[in-house]
């Protein structure tokens, strides 16, 4: 804002060290006062992004507001590559979030859907994937139904699944 004219046209060697000087004690007022002072102090504020998507940042374990699961972020990249390689000759992914699926399992807990998938799916071929895979799966299938994934979560096991409530997905 008000940025001190460049003094270097007054060719005083004493006057130099002076203007620095002022200049710091200047900036440094800024800085200490900025938080006390009111507006409009010419501090270059760095106001938050203005553009945040509803994915608040909330951190893994915030208590209270929701018990969605945070489900980890690189299970569920696998869960969709494994999901395309070996489902989708039957499944569309959008059959596991229509509202009848939703409807269905939202009285569960992962640990039944996972049980479903890893003893009966592939229908061609029931059990032929790792129990990693159905776990990732798992995981994939709750990322596209509004649980947030976090790179921080995790990783999940299939002992991790018995404590996930699929209630969420009666609701939003
Ligand atoms: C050869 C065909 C075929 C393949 C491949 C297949 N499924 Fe299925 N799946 C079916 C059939 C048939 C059903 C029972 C009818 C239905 O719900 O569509 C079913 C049902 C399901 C259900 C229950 C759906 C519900 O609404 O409750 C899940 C979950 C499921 N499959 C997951 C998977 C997963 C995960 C894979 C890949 C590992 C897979 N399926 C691969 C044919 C298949």
């Amino acid at each position: 804002m008000d940025q001190p004219r460049n003094e270097s046209t007054s060719s005083n060697p004493i006057m130099r060290p002076w203007v620095e000087v002022a200049c710091l004690v200047v900036l440094l007022g800024a800085a200490a006062c900025s938080s006390g002072s009111g507006p409009g102090a010419g501090v270059p504020d760095v106001s938050p992004p203005a553009a945040a998507p509803e994915a608040s940042p909330s951190p893994p374990g915030a208590s209270g507001s929701t018990n969605r699961a945070l489900v980890p972020a690189t299970q569920a990249d696998r869960g969709r590559d494994a999901f395309l390689a070996s489902c989708t000759a039957c499944h569309a992914s959008g059959e596991f979030t229509a509202s009848a699926f939703r409807r269905r399992w939202s009285t569960r807990d992962a640990a039944d859907l996972y049980r479903l998938m890893s003893n009966t799916m592939p229908e061609d071929a029931p059990s032929s994937l790792a129990p990693e895979r159905y776990v990732e799966i798992v995981t994939y299938i709750l990322s596209m139904n509004g649980f947030d994934s976090s790179a921080s979560a995790g990783p999940w096991d299939v002992a991790t699944l018995d404590g996930i409530s699929l209630a969420p997905l009666a609701g939003s």
